[in-house]
């Protein structure tokens, strides 16, 4: 499975802003710092496909700029919609670099990336 992770950042690029935006494979990736955590989630909007990387951060969600959408930085859940925004496994090594495993979980109860070794 190691091979499917994609270094696309460190925690350095992310401290400035705490949000930044990738491609891994062709597909938009918006990154997120909460809580000296990492997340991933598409960067396009699951309603009509606004930018979530220039969403607002507040209190674990990110709230899209489109019509103000608000969901789970770790699931993608948005509670008032009952609709989910693709998340992506987050790994984070000790040297800062931020990888991202490009197959989506599509799954909100699939446990935490974060918490594997290198
Ligand atoms: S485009 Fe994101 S909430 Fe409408």
């Amino acid at each position: 499975m190691d091979a499917e992770w994609v270094a696309v950042a460190s925690t350095e690029d992310l401290a400035r802003r705490r949000k930044l935006r990738v491609e891994v494979d062709g597909v938009a990736i918006a990154l997120f710092q909460a809580d000296g955590e990492v997340y991933a989630l598409a960067d396009t909007c699951v309603h009509q496909d606004r930018s979530l990387f220039k969403g607002t951060l507040l209190h674990g969600k990110v709230i899209c700029p489109g019509h103000q959408w608000q969901f789970d930085l770790e699931t993608g859940y948005e509670e008032d919609q009952d609709r989910c925004q693709p998340t992506y496994p987050v790994r984070v090594d000790d040297d800062g670099t931020v990888y991202v495993n490009p197959v989506s979980r599509g799954d909100a109860t699939a446990p935490s990336e974060k918490e594997l070794k290198a």
